[in-house]
């Protein structure tokens, strides 16, 4: 990736100021079949989790954990702000989701896998069988390729059971997992694991996507060239066959270097690994996650504060009980996914679904029929799933036979009229929701109604968890008051269990994107000083209901995904053609925010359309599919400032169709005219 040398007006054109306004909605409250049988129905949870319980009452979480050791501090906070949970606590993620079940659940369902194609039916696995794999596995990865723990492996798999289980043998070892969407380029993977120092690659050959079975092998040359070329030796790839015995890729299988996990794992048949005591603090995965500069950072989550976290929020905030079947639509290569797919639903012995395709494939009908067929009666997607479904076919749900107690909503904000669409057509109006706001870095919610105690406000992400206190500033670090009615910037005053540990090989990064913009003491060792900084706007409403308003940085939120406007900038100038580059998030339908790119090319440049194809084929190789331009504009030049700043608001607001605002100021105002007739066709 070429690093650009342009300087551009950042925070000119963030999603905040784009932002759709709607009304406050009036409160729903919660289904008395609902509140019935919830969890957490104890009206004092809030005051158990207050300020002056703080950081006791987390034990509560981490009580529902099996310790080997158990831990002696809860929270120790001498070294701000890197936070240590629950120190001294020695256990292991992988016997906490797995071993501890097989007593009372060995034979209940811990995964079921729903392939794609509807002509292979869905299997399950147990707990009992998910334990023989993950230790066969296990055994592969310590014998066959010498992993052991403080290890890194990239996993760049699809969603097949496949994923989880690679990810639960590194957990037994000890391994850090960092797991890559599926979707990513090869280009992405191998700079990950060049970030990393990772060694192994795990990955597949094939997988099915809206019918096509798509080669992903070829992926993982790319990677291993790319982690190469950046000095970091890739030592062995293990590829999943998508089918057992066949390999589904035309790419050819690279001598000394790749081999089949399938056939190798025959050699570890019936293999027992204990599964390693760890410390609370070590780290348990890394998740890259797109920021303000052009390179993904690593979150690093802790294993015990993390899992504590999770398991905690999967039983009072999505009330799964052992005897739900729940089905969360995400990918598990993005945060959601590892929390609320693998790590907390397996820590509470949930049965959890893992679907490999795509929602609206065949049909729209498809995930009621899943739905139906294993029994579902926890569903968790996003808005932008929502509106899809929604704009597929209406009135769909309400014909089809779902049942659902609970569902989820994650990833960006849900707009009031897709919420009661979700609730109405999905739900039936039995269902409740939970809105819940949070992020990578954060390991699981931070805001959302606790179900069966608060009413739901649509559009509105509701009040913080329990535990979670959270402020907003503005611009100049003072507090914007609850009921002000004005936006600021989200903050969180205080640590919790789930919040990552750092960022990957880049202490000080982890500080200066964090912590730095409203530390009222750099000195000091008390945790009341060192607010963290989410990245997000948000408004506080007098009821204590939270509404997200979008990212306040340089990060594009697109279908719940995280594209950083750097990155995408950074792809455009590798196109030897392009001379300027500016992406600016624009208002959608379905999707949210989709990013258009604009790119300047030398005057006397012909073929602008061929410009325009290379800056997508370079988005696409680079990043991935998901980080398609909606549009190319080839300019002739960009807007700019007098000291020759990319007025990145004004191309935002031609792209989202508004007023441009006072121009006259600009170093060369005639070309907004230009760009805006090209863009608008007026
Ligand atoms: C956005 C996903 C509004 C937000 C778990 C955040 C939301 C970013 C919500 C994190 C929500 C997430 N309402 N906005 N309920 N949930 N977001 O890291 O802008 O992929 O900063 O984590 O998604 O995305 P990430």
């Amino acid at each position: 990736m070429t690093s650009s040398t342009q300087t551009t007006e950042r925070s000119e054109a963030n999603e905040t100021q784009i932002a759709v306004h709607w009304q406050e909605e009036e409160y729903i409250q919660p289904p008395q079949s609902f509140v019935e049988q919830a969890i957490m129905d104890d009206p004092d949870i809030r005051k158990r989790f207050s300020e002056e319980n703080f950081p006791d009452c987390f034990r509560e979480y981490a009580d529902m954990l099996t310790w080997f050791e158990p831990y002696d501090t809860v929270l120790d906070s001498s070294k701000p702000p890197f936070w240590k949970w629950f120190t001294g606590g020695k256990l292991n993620a992988c016997y906490n989701c797995v071993d501890r079940h097989l007593e009372q659940y060995r034979n209940k369902a811990a995964m079921i896998f729903v392939p794609e194609d509807e002509g292979n039916p869905p299997y399950a696995v147990t707990y009992q069988e998910l334990y023989v794999r993950v230790n066969e596995m296990a055994a592969l990865l310590r014998d066959y390729c010498g992993v052991k723990a403080g290890d890194r492996v990239t996993l760049h798999l699809p969603m097949t059971l496949d994923l989880p289980i690679t990810m639960l043998a590194c957990a037994r070892l000890g391994a850090i997992h960092s797991q890559v969407f599926g979707g990513f380029s090869g280009q992405s993977c191998g700079s990950r694991m060049e970030d990393s120092s990772s060694s192994i690659l795990i990955t597949a050959d094939a997988y099915w996507r809206s019918g096509k079975l798509l080669d992903h092998k070829q992926k993982a040359d790319v990677a291993v060239k790319t982690a190469e070329e950046a000095g970091q030796h890739v030592d062995k790839v293990l590829v999943w066959q998508r089918y057992p015995g066949e390999y589904s890729s035309p790419k050819p299988m690279v001598e000394g270097r790749d081999v089949f996990v399938n056939e190798v794992l025959k050699e570890y048949a019936g293999a027992r690994i204990d599964a390693v005591s760890m410390d609370a603090e070590d780290p348990l995965f890394l998740m890259y996650s797109s920021g303000t500069t052009g390179k993904p950072k690593g979150c690093q989550h802790r294993t015990g504060g993390y899992l504590a976290y999770v398991a905690g929020t999967s039983k009072y905030i999505q009330d799964i009980h052992a005897t739900d079947t729940y089905w969360c639509m995400a990918d598990i290569g993005w945060i959601t996914g590892h929390s609320y797919i693998v790590y907390g639903p397996l820590a509470v012995a949930a049965t959890s679904v893992v679907y490999e395709g795509t929602p609206t494939y065949p049909d729209v009908r498809r995930p009621w029929r899943i739905a139906e067929r294993l029994g579902v009666n926890i569903f968790h997607t996003s808005p932008t799933a929502v509106r899809a479904l929604r704009r597929a076919g209406p009135d769909v749900p309400i014909h089809c036979n779902q049942q659902f107690k609970h569902m989820t909503t994650v990833g960006e904000p849900i707009e009031p009229s897709a919420w009661h669409w979700y609730f109405d057509q999905i739900g039936k109006g039995e269902a409740v929701i939970c809105d819940t706001w949070w992020q990578t870095e954060n390991g699981g919610f931070l805001c959302s109604t606790i179900p069966a105690l608060d009413a739901m406000k649509p559009g509105s992400a509701g009040p913080a968890l329990p535990g979670i206190y959270p402020i907003i500033y503005d611009d100049d670090g003072n507090e914007v008051p609850r009921g002000s009615g004005r936006a600021g910037n989200m903050c969180i005053r205080n640590p919790w269990p789930g919040i990552m540990q750092t960022i990957w090989g880049d202490d000080q990064r982890f500080i200066d994107t964090y912590y730095k913009r409203f530390c009222k003491n750099p000195d000091s060792k008390d945790w009341r000083d060192w607010p963290y900084m989410s990245g997000d706007g948000a408004m506080d409403a007098d009821d204590g209901y939270y509404r997200i308003l979008g990212r306040i940085d340089d990060v594009i939120n697109v279908s719940g995904h995280r594209l950083g406007t750097k990155e995408l900038e950074n792809a455009c100038l590798t196109v030897a053609e392009v001379a300027e580059a500016a992406v600016v998030p624009v208002n959608d339908e379905v999707k949210g925010k989709v990013p258009e790119v604009y790119v300047s090319v030398p005057t006397g440049t012909k073929d602008t359309a061929a410009v325009a194809d290379k800056v997508i084929k370079a988005c696409e190789d680079i990043i991935g599919k998901i980080a398609r331009p909606a549009r190319v504009h080839v300019v002739p030049d960009m807007p700019k400032t007098r000291s020759g700043k990319i007025m990145r608001r004004v191309l935002a607001s031609i792209s989202n169709g508004r007023d441009t605002g006072d121009v006259t100021t600009l170093a060369n105002s005639e070309v907004v005219e230009e760009i805006q007739q090209q863009v608008q066709g007026r």
